[in-house]
């Protein structure tokens, strides 16, 4: 940890190392508070670089040996700085025998070699690796692995490392070991091991090139009867990849390992994927369909780094988005095709736009906005964020948007033709994109170098005597941090019209437009009713000939670009779009449209004093509710997202300054009223989508439960006896998880008799299952009835811990981010216990700090008089002492004007 101000590093000062590792040999001796650590690594100097001195990385060791060709060198002959072990001068070809100790029980950051309920584990991205030995940290040394692990065979009887296990056997004295060896090459942030008392689910499965290949998803003991899914899920992901990317699984075997201390989701290390047991362990009892849903989508991501990740890595960490970017398309594509119907698809895309909307979009408005290629960073770990990933994967689909599927998947082979072992650039793979299809991507590379959400105004205009329709849009893009001024955008935005009766009309272009070829359209069909309008200039204007009458324009379909699009609609035309759009991502939109129309316009009688009542309420959205929710012939699982309000904090982006309180109360008003309003149709809906028998988490079957319960909660914001009964009910009837925390989170949620009760039963029960206490947390930590006080009494319960992220998570994350009216009370306590919390995690973790520490990056969106409580938090954490880089990083950004 530093105090200093952070050295910030830039992607213009990228240098190609001085030396090249070939081969690495590692010996471990495990040992909680001592492990040992001999590492030989053969090395050659770089012909291209002009350094001459060897420099490896080094962090929390002690160096007990040091040898380069065969002798001891004298402390004169290297130097140890802050992190770095430098040897000037050194020959051309150079084995070097590196002997280090490490404290893994001591290691809260979770970073490197650390252990976890007395089992080892390792996280090297994106710099963990020098925690474990010195070497030359970064991605674009590349290296074959060989690793000896010993350990005391009665704590430690499973010993796993990446790649192949080649021999193993008794030591004696009571310990044993084990020979790991990876036959590919790979940058050491995919180095892994795991050593302890674990047990595993196993399976051959036959792969399409008539190979078998071992795969294995490794628990605590206790914990078999949750790995089913993700055994199922991999088996899929392996399936998927080979279908439609024609990508083989390149090893004999393939492992997950569940982890309950991890800092993020989960690791695609080289044939031994570790994951956050969060995102392997299910069943009925204890998970959500989410939940379910979530771990199908992660085992995907990494299973499919194996390719966009592994084989083809990262030249530098500014080039990050080029693995996580792609491989989230990859998730979401294949949870998309794992659902199957046009419909489920569309549900998908849906929530895959809303995480986009709800923490994207404010990232890039914020002090932490940067491009999908950063030009600079002090801690690479503050850059795994949903810019890099998400908006990366928004990226990436717009090629598929622009090529069509199979252009995209021509590009795709040609990537991999060119860069398989190498570590190279996102330019690299837009190179393969346009060389592939003999497009000009040129302007492409903005959605790289320039940070923001771009917006698009739309203006049209319909002649009658010509039958043309014109479409005008103009695109700009707000100034971010060190980026005042953009340039135009390359922006594909699909686009139809509507007639009178609602249907499509077939699209004719005059002038100007370029056909596009994204699914569903068909570049030979003359007169396709979806059409790709490519914008590349300020502003554009496209000319629809033949059009008979006035129609209504569906804009951004299956949201073609992340951008904020605007056009003024009336009313009536969103209830129109909402129930008729052949585009199910645009019904969605249009009543997202309209719901956020009416928030918007509530908050603003609030703040100028006017009680919610009855009489602020026209019917439109009401109606238009109404039609959704009755209309049988829509998948329960998109009613569900229709009838979801936008979001408290999707109002907030939209306000110049906001009063977080007034946010709430209006969506509460609203969503009161939609429950009285249609009471009778949310009860038939809860009645008509109870899925009785065996639970299946399938996509059918969650969405049903969806609807339900969000009925269910729309009932009990009624806050009646009759709701509470049915909440009870539930609760006590409930077969799955998915019910029984439903009902829990609404009868928590009001004023319920059977409220205390409830929750007490729900800890009693599983009191041994760490994922459900964590949703025991977090559902009270979100509850409108949690104040900070009833945080801080939270976290005096025993099973509370702040070292386990998880837990951590569960209770203060899901207080600061998730329960925006308490966390913003007006005293600034919600602020005060934020600065604090950040303060203590600093010291354990500094990378769950850093997250915790951006709650606040939009601070000066808020009202004068929280700004201040806020900005004095800011100060408080920026004062205290030992702060890490990534902490520091986040807080002075925020300062920053
Ligand atoms: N590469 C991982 C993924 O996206 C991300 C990751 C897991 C990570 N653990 C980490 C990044 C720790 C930084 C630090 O799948
Ligand atoms: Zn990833």
């Amino acid at each position: 940890m530093r105090t200093d101000t952070p050295h910030t590093i830039y992607r213009k000062d990228y240098a190609s190392p001085s030396f090249f590792v070939d081969t690495v040999e590692m010996g471990f001796d495990l040992d909680p508070d001592a492990t040992i650590v001999a590492t030989r690594l053969t090395m050659r100097r770089n012909p291209a670089s002009r350094g001459k001195t060897l420099v490896l990385y080094g962090e929390s060791l002690r160096l007990v040996a040091l040898r380069m060709n065969g002798k001891a060198l004298s402390k004169r002959a290297y130097t140890l700085g802050h992190g770095t072990l430098e040897i000037a001068n050194p020959p051309d070809e150079v084995v070097l025998e590196i002997e280090t100790v490490t404290q893994p029980s001591q290691n809260t950051s979770l970073m490197g070699l650390y252990v976890s309920n007395g089992n080892f584990f390792t996280q090297c991205e994106a710099e963990g690796f020098r925690k474990i030995t010195f070497f030359p940290d970064r991605p674009d040394v590349m290296a074959t692995y060989k690793v000896m692990l010993r350990a005391d065979k009665e704590k430690y009887p499973v010993l796993l490392g990446n790649g192949n296990l080649v021999e193993q056997g008794d030591l004696g004295d009571g310990r044993h070991y084990a020979v790991w060896e990876d036959p590919f090459r790979k940058p050491s942030y995919l180095f892994a091991l795991v050593a302890g008392n674990l047990v595993c689910q196993e399976e051959t499965f036959r792969l399409q090139d008539g190979r078998d290949a071992l795969l294995q998803v490794w628990v605590e003991e206790g914990n078999l009867d949750k790995t089913q899914h993700a055994m199922e899920s991999l088996k899929n992901s392996i399936r998927w990849d080979e279908e439609r990317f024609g990508l083989e699984l390149d090893l004999d075997r393939f492992m997950i390992v569940a982890v309950s201390d991890f800092n993020m989701g989960a690791m695609e290390n080289k044939g031994l994927n570790i994951f956050n047991t969060k995102y392997v362990l299910a069943n009925p009892r204890i998970a959500t369909d989410v939940d379910f849903a979530n771990i199908e989508s992660v085992v995907g991501h990494e299973y499919f780094h194996n390719w966009t990740g592994n084989r083809v890595t990262c030249r530098d960490w500014f080039q990050l988005s080029l693995k996580e970017g792609l491989t989230v398309f990859r998730d979401q594509e294949f949870s998309a095709d794992m659902i199957g119907t046009d419909s489920g698809r569309a549900v998908k895309r849906i929530e895959d736009v809303r995480v986009l909307r709800q923490a994207q979009f404010p990232e890039d408005a914020g002090p932490m906005a940067h491009p999908v290629r950063p030009d600079s960073y002090v801690e690479i770990n503050n850059f795994y964020t949903v810019t890099i990933y998400e908006k990366g994967s928004e990226v990436v689909r717009m090629y598929q948007t622009l090529l069509g599927r199979d252009g995209f998947r021509k590009g795709m082979d040609l990537y991999f033709q060119r860069h398989d072992g190498q570590a190279v650039e996102c330019d690299d793979f837009r190179r393969a994109m346009a060389d592939a299809s003999g497009r000009n991507l040129d302007q492409f590379e903005l959605w790289y170098s320039q940070a923001g959400t771009p917006r698009v105004t739309v203006a049209t205009r319909y002649d009658e005597m010509s039958n043309i329709y014109t479409m005008s849009f103009t695109q700009s893009c707000p100034p971010t941090p060190g980026q005042p001024k953009k340039l135009p955008f390359h922006i594909p935005v699909a686009v139809g019209l509507l007639d009178s009766s609602g249907r499509d009309i077939p699209l004719r272009l005059q002038k100007g437009g370029t056909e596009g070829s994204s699914e569903g359209v068909h570049a030979n069909d003359p007169a396709p009713t979806t059409m790709v309008l490519e914008l590349t200039q300020q502003t554009q204007t496209f000319d629809f000939v033949g059009v008979l009458e006035q129609p209504v324009p569906s804009l951004l379909r299956n949201f073609s670009a992340p951008v904020v699009l605007e056009y003024d609609y009336t009313d009536a035309e969103l209830g129109f779009l909402m129930a008729n759009d052949s585009d199910p991502f645009n019904r969605w939109e249009a009543g997202q449209r309209l719901a956020l129309r009416r928030m918007l316009s509530l908050v603003r009688e609030v703040k100028q004093g006017a009680a919610l009542d009855a009489s602020l309420l026209d019917t439109a959205l009401t109606d238009a509710f109404r039609v959704t929710l009755t209309d049988t012939s829509l998948d329960p699982a998109f009613r569900e997202l229709a009838l979801t309000l936008p979001s408290e904090s999707v109002v907030a982006e939209q306000m110049e300054v906001v009063d977080p309180q007034a946010i709430h109360a209006v969506r509460r008003f609203l969503r009161r009223s939609l429950a009285q309003a249609l009471r009778a149709e949310w009860l038939a809906a809860y009645e008509a989508n109870l899925t009785p028998g065996e639970y299946s988490p399938d996509a059918e079957s969650a969405g049903k439960r969806g609807l339900k319960n969000l009925a269910l909660s729309y009932l009990l914001d009624l806050d009646e006896s009759d709701g509470h009964q049915l909440a009870q009910s539930q609760y006590d009837a409930a077969n799955n998880m998915t019910d029984r925390l439903s009902a829990l989170g609404a009868l928590v949620n009001s004023s319920a008799p059977g409220r205390e009760d409830a929750l007490a039963r729900f800890y009693d029960e599983f009191e041994n299952e760490a994922l459900v206490i964590d949703k025991w947390f977090s559902l009270q930590a979100v509850s409108y009835n949690t104040d900070v006080e009833a945080v801080r009494a939270l976290m005096r319960h025993p099973a509370f811990s702040l070292k386990n992220p998880n837990r951590a998570r569960s209770l203060i994350f899901s207080f600061c981010s998730g329960n925006p009216a308490q966390f913003h009370a007006p005293d600034g306590s919600g602020y005060a216990y934020w600065a604090e919390l950040v303060i203590t995690l600093n010291a354990l973790n500094p990378q769950v700090a850093a997250r915790l520490a951006r709650v606040m990056d939009r601070w000066r969106k808020y009202e004068p008089a929280l700004q201040r409580n806020m900005r004095n938090a800011l100060e408080d954490v920026a004062a205290a002492k030992s702060l890490s880089k990534d902490v520091l990083e986040v807080i002075t950004k925020s300062l920053a004007n």
